[in-house]
């Protein structure tokens, strides 16, 4: 697959198909991956790739605290800067209103958008997915890495066919996910990310992006 289809192809899928996610196919990701860009190459990524009675049970541990309304785990990180400023705010509530409108969920509606946003947790039927952790002693160019290294690996699953969704909503789960992991202490949970085969008959919208010159401005002489 041309890098610049994978680019485009990309997207936060949250409908997968049960089909089973190849183990060759992850390893080949997870391996291919490793030769994503860190500064001097401190490699500051921790990555559990999980499928199978592992997953089930996380997902269903869970589901199990959803029901029970059972509080958060308090936050190791900050996932947005308290008050968001402009252009953050609107491109957020933007965001908010694609994803839920595409499925028919008003504004108003907190409720349905909570049921919408329950899915995580069951990683929108995928079969497979990575818990990526960042030692609690690392600084932002370090996140910066482990982002770098997420994207890669993303891009990686669409040369095998697959799809992914990331999801900083596992983090208010992370206890219930270290039962099953049991990482080092050391380690923070930045994020989950679902791996999958799309379930094509989900439907959805494309995210949109700011216009080019919001985002970046060429300096040229
Ligand atoms: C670090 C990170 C965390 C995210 N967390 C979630 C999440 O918890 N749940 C979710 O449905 N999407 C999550 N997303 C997906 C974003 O909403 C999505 O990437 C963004 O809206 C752009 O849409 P696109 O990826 O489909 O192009 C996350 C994305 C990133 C990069």
């Amino acid at each position: 697959m041309d890098i610049y289809e994978a680019v485009e192809s990309r997207r936060a899928v949250r409908g997968f198909s049960g089909r089973d996610v190849p183990r060759e196919a992850l390893q080949r990701v997870a391996s291919a991956a490793a030769w994503a860009p860190s500064a001097s190459n401190l490699q500051p990524w921790h990555t559990y790739v999980v499928t199978g009675v592992p997953l089930a049970e996380i997902k269903k541990r869970a589901g199990e605290r959803l029901s029970a309304g059972d509080p958060w785990d308090e936050p190791e990180y900050e996932q947005y800067p308290p008050a968001l400023k402009s252009p953050y705010r609107e491109r957020r509530s933007a965001f908010g209103e694609q994803r839920y409108g595409a499925l028919g969920i008003a504004r108003e509606d907190w409720e349905a958008r909570q049921r919408a946003a329950a899915a995580n947790w069951d990683c929108f039927g995928a079969p497979a997915a990575l818990f990526c952790y960042i030692d609690r002693d690392m600084g932002r160019p370090q996140w910066s890495d482990v982002g770098m290294y997420l994207q890669t690996v993303m891009l990686l699953l669409r040369a095998e066919g697959l799809h992914s969704c990331p999801q900083m909503a596992w983090s208010v789960y992370r206890k219930t996910v270290a039962e099953i992991l049991a990482p080092p202490d050391e380690l923070i949970l930045f994020c989950g990310m679902s791996i999958g085969f799309e379930d094509v008959t989900v439907g959805y919208r494309r995210t949109g992006r700011a216009p080019l010159g919001e985002t970046v401005t060429f300096v040229e002489g």
